[in-house]
């Protein structure tokens, strides 16, 4: 999707993807990446997510990116929090207790920014872009983090004929040809519903780095 397409949404308050809650895969299947609770987690697209809040909860620190500065904003201003501007050559955003909010282009993030980062949260990401967007998002997602990084990914998959996204479908074999090649793939849980009168499985998966 174009930046302006996202910006459009945030501006126009057409944010229906934003949970209310606290994702409740994420509660189940946290644990499942084998982190003592202190490290850096990186969430890409991280929108105004409730889920970053509880990453913090549990002890973690958080990095996230975000095309939209508005969303942001919402994010700290909705949660009372107290957040300074953030001091970075590439990007804005906000800085807070345990929490640093870049607000840009996932694509320009570098193994810079994610030299701390040891675990990753992707609700709705992967899912957020085109097919071809996928692919170079995969790859730059490798790229950037450092061997032994463990991502807990949530994906939504349904009949793409059907209706047409975002979310886009991503399989679970999507997911294995993106991924495997670094990472043991377990899908640990999927919820099927119906969503806009089509059939919609959402898939959660744990990413353990390959050794
Ligand atoms: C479907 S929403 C999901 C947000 C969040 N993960 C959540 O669970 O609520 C996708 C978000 O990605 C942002 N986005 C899209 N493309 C991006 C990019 N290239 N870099 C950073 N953020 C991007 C959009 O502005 C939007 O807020």
């Amino acid at each position: 999707m174009e930046a302006d397409f996202w910006h459009q949404m945030w501006r126009s308050g057409r944010v229906g993807f934003h949970q209310p809650d606290v994702n409740a895969f994420l509660k189940k299947h946290w644990k499942k990446l084998n982190l003592s609770g202190h490290e850096q987690v990186f969430v890409p697209l991280c929108g105004k997510s409730l889920d970053m809040l509880w990453l913090n909860q549990q002890g973690h620190t958080v990095l996230g990116v975000e095309l939209s500065e508005k969303a942001l904003q919402e994010f700290v201003t909705e949660n009372g929090l107290q957040a300074t501007t953030l001091k970075h050559p590439r990007f804005s955003g906000f800085e807070m207790d345990k929490m640093s909010l870049l607000s840009g282009d996932f694509f320009d993030v570098s193994v810079k920014e994610c030299r701390e980062v040891k675990a990753v949260y992707d609700r709705a990401a992967l899912v957020a872009l085109p097919p071809e967007m996928r692919q170079q998002y995969a790859s730059h997602l490798k790229a950037v983090l450092a061997p032994g990084v463990p991502i807990l990914l949530i994906a939504m998959d349904y009949d793409q004929s059907l209706q047409s996204g975002p979310p886009f479908a991503v399989s679970a074999l999507e997911v294995k040809a993106l991924f495997e090649d670094r990472f043991n793939i377990e899908k640990v849980e999927s919820d099927t519903f119906e969503r806009k009168g089509v059939q919609t499985t959402e898939n959660v998966f744990v990413l353990i780095p390959k050794t």
